[in-house]
């Protein structure tokens, strides 16, 4: 634990327990033997990773294709479960297992994947959608009355919970898929790139949101994204991944500016301007 006045961005040092809490994550997946006679390689996804979401805060995961950034996230939500290492919850264990003891987890979560074509079942109605998690978490209340609040909350009309998927517009599928995971009231929000299927002016409105509610609703934010000045104008702190290797991580200022790993150097370098 950080001393008085400790300001370190290290896991594990910033004093009070934060929301999220991950130590040693690890993750291997044996692939296909390639003969009968020896066993599968081991592909080592995730190696011993540390990462934290305090209350109210916004921290971003960066690195390429292939480091791990998935990985890590599904590990966190528990929709994997790691080979080695824990998640905590508010100083509580989250173990991937049955649904009905992960449902204290999943009230405090929501999740917006990359593709809001494929996250949005295309034989539901918007609203129906929108409702599920209320309905698969037992969330008390007038439920059409939820919706409509937050299709407007999200920009969208309340009498869109009559349409179905194909009548929206890319933007507006992922504005469905954001009400969606914030609908039953999380503290934490997880993106997994949820703007790169997005051009680039609905990208902005779509950003503008997600600062929206975060600040209205006093969200955590856990973000992958590829796009560095996206993360630079929404991360409090930044984690770089590399080969299922944290290889650096502290404040966004910091790191982007001033990176210490030449892995984050390159990832900045790789960006016009950093302003
Ligand atoms: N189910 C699986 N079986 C085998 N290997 C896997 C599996 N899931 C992920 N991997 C491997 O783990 C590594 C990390 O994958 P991951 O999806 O976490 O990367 P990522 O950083 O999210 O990449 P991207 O930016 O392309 O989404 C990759 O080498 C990937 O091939
Ligand atoms: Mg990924």
């Amino acid at each position: 634990m950080s001393g008085p006045g400790g300001l370190s961005d290290e896991p594990g040092e910033r004093g009070a327990e934060p929301l999220l809490r991950g130590r040693g994550l690890t993750r291997t997946f044996t692939l296909p033997r390639r003969s009968p006679f020896q066993p599968g390689p081991v592909r080592h996804a995730l190696v011993d990773a540390d990462l934290d979401v305090g209350a109210g805060e916004s921290v971003a995961l960066i690195g390429e294709s292939g480091s791990g950034k998935s990985t890590l996230v599904r590990l966190l939500l528990a929709l994997d479960s790691p080979s080695a290492g824990s998640v905590t919850f508010d100083g509580r264990p989250v173990a991937p297992g049955r649904a009905a003891g992960l449902r204290w987890f999943r009230r405090q979560t929501g999740v917006v994947l990359q593709d809001p074509y494929s996250s949005l079942d295309p034989r539901m109605l918007v609203g129906d959608t929108v409702a599920e998690p209320l309905r698969h978490l037992g969330v008390p209340g007038d439920h059409p009355a939820m919706v409509g609040d937050v299709l407007e909350r999200v920009g969208l009309a309340r009498g869109d919970a009559e349409r179905w998927p194909h009548e929206l517009s890319g933007g507006q599928r992922q504005r469905v898929a954001l009400a969606r995971a914030v609908v039953h009231g999380p503290r934490l929000l997880v993106g997994d790139e949820p703007m790169s299927a997005l051009d680039v002016t609905v990208r902005a409105q779509i950003l503008g949101l997600l600062q929206e509610l975060r600040d209205d609703l006093g969200l955590s934010l856990l973000l992958v994204s590829h796009d560095i000045g996206l993360v630079q104008h929404l991360a409090d702190r930044v984690a770089v991944l590399r080969d299922g290797s944290i290889v650096e991580q502290g404040a966004t200022d910091d790191v982007l500016r001033r990176p210490r790993h030449p892995y984050t150097r390159s990832l900045v370098a790789a960006v016009p301007t950093i302003d």
